[in-house]
């Protein structure tokens, strides 16, 4: 089994990574595969809602310039998410956010019913809101959300500072095995159960 890490900090050696590293290492070590990717310094596009990814259903956003489709084609061979952010305001980054969102509006499929966990790394406040505005996107995916000892957040400003945290860093570990329980419980026979689901229903409410 596999899970992947996205990293939403531009600084790829920062705090995020180091959180998302704990993760991973406490993955690693109950024999799950790990990968994290960076969404880096290049610039991301928002979602512009031109609906062509639905159109063409294939799975990859319309815009092939950025990073988003370079992490879409690692989403089918993954079992599980990890989504990190540095917290900007109060809120996840924008880049995260950016790429997050197309991610799940163009591959909503291959998210669906996989776990997710997401991190959130503060220097002092706000950790708790960027963690809940992220849970609001894995809560309508039917996605099962892996939870720890405490809200998934830790503290550091400078690069690194976060490994001080040690309470935050043992939330990783905690998350991490949990995310592991639930794996492995999920892919008990080999196979990935699913629930049934209905056609969808939508209600715009204004028509
Ligand atoms: C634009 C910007 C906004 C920030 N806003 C907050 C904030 O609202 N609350 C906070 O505690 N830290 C804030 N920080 C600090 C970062 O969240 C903190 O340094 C974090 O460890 C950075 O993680 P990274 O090293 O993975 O990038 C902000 C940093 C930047 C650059």
């Amino acid at each position: 089994m596999k899970v992947l890490l996205v990293n939403g900090s531009a600084i790829t050696q920062g705090n995020t990574f180091v959180a998302l590293s704990e993760i991973a290492k406490t993955l690693e070590a109950e024999e799950i595969e790990t990968e994290i990717v960076e969404i880096g310094k290049r610039p991301v596009r928002g979602c512009i809602a031109c609906g062509s990814c639905k159109e063409k259903g294939n799975g990859r956003c319309v815009f092939d310039d950025d990073i988003c489709n370079r992490i879409s084609e690692k989403v089918e061979a993954a079992d599980a998410f990890v989504f990190g952010s540095p917290v900007y305001f109060g809120q996840p980054n924008g880049a995260l956010l950016a790429v997050l969102q197309r991610l799940l509006y163009s591959n909503g499929a291959a998210f669906e019913f996989k776990p997710v966990a997401n991190v959130a790394i503060c220097r002092r406040g706000g950790a708790t809101a960027a963690f809940q505005t992220m849970n609001m996107a894995f809560q309508m995916m039917n996605m099962p959300i892996a939870t720890s000892q405490y809200w998934n957040i830790a503290y550091g400003r400078l690069q690194g500072e976060t490994l001080q945290d040690l309470e935050g860093m043992q939330t990783m570990r905690q998350l991490a095995r949990n995310m592991a329980w639930m794996l492995k419980k999920l892919h008990a026979d080999g196979v990935a159960d699913k629930p049934a689901t209905e056609a969808a229903q939508p209600m715009h409410f204004i028509r």
